[in-house]
């Protein structure tokens, strides 16, 4: 049996950081499921299929394998999935049944094969939910929209915080009312607040929980 950790939450909650370095001092695999909606997304967009027609034949034709990095334990893919347009892009395809069946699949296989630290929107309440730990990590939106803006302009230029603002509202909203899973806090998940605690504290708090149950 691999042991698995679950950290959901919304975008730039700070989650991804906290679970990278989970991942580091227990040397579990880092399933950063965001990157695989966005890698779908961005397939999607390069194939120039149209989304509402996308079946399961053809993204059952998608490779992700070769997402995965066995010696650093993380999933691999270019910078530019990061961008502000293929961000909106993913929030829709993930509505969709046929594209959340498919990395799902995706994930539990992962889950058979390593120890994880699992970080996303729906990791505690539907992929994993036997997971040892679960983790909700969250921070006020005023807070999230400034760390997002700091990293979209290392990527893209003509970087608006208050478009930022609204992009991630969207996202947001979109995110946690569809009706497959939708963004939620797991019933029995710690709540990590980002604007409160440090990136070390926060992992100290978590390693602490993750012992008293091992
Ligand atoms: O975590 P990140 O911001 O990279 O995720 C991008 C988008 O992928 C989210 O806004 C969400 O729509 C989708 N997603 C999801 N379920 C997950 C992880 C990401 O629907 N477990």
């Amino acid at each position: 049996m691999t042991d698995i950790i679950t950290l959901d939450g919304p975008s730039s909650s700070g989650k991804g950081t906290i679970a990278k370095e989970l991942s580091k001092k227990l040397n579990f695999f880092h399933l950063e499921s965001g990157l695989l909606y966005r890698t779908v997304a961005k397939l999607i967009l390069d194939k120039n299929i149209n989304a509402n027609e996308i079946d399961a034949k053809t993204i059952n034709s998608f490779d992700l394998d070769c997402l995965i990095d066995v010696d650093r334990r993380r999933l691999v893919a270019s910078s530019d999935i990061y961008t502000s347009e293929l961000s909106l892009l993913t929030s829709r395809i993930a509505t969709l049944k046929v594209v959340r069946d498919f990395i799902m699949g995706f994930q539990r296989s992962l889950g058979i094969r390593y120890d994880l630290i699992a970080d996303g929107r729906d990791m505690g309440t539907v992929v994993f939910k036997d997971a040892k730990l679960k983790l909700y990590v969250d921070a006020p939106i005023a807070i999230r929209a400034e760390r997002r803006y700091n990293q979209l302009k290392g990527i893209e230029k003509n970087v608006n915080l208050a478009q930022v603002f609204s992009d991630l509202v969207s996202r947001d909203k979109r995110d946690s009312s569809r009706t497959i899973a939708p963004l939620a806090v797991p019933l029995e998940a710690i709540i990590i607040d980002t604007s409160v605690m440090s990136v070390e504290q926060s992992v100290t708090r978590i390693l602490l929980e993750y012992k008293k149950d091992s």
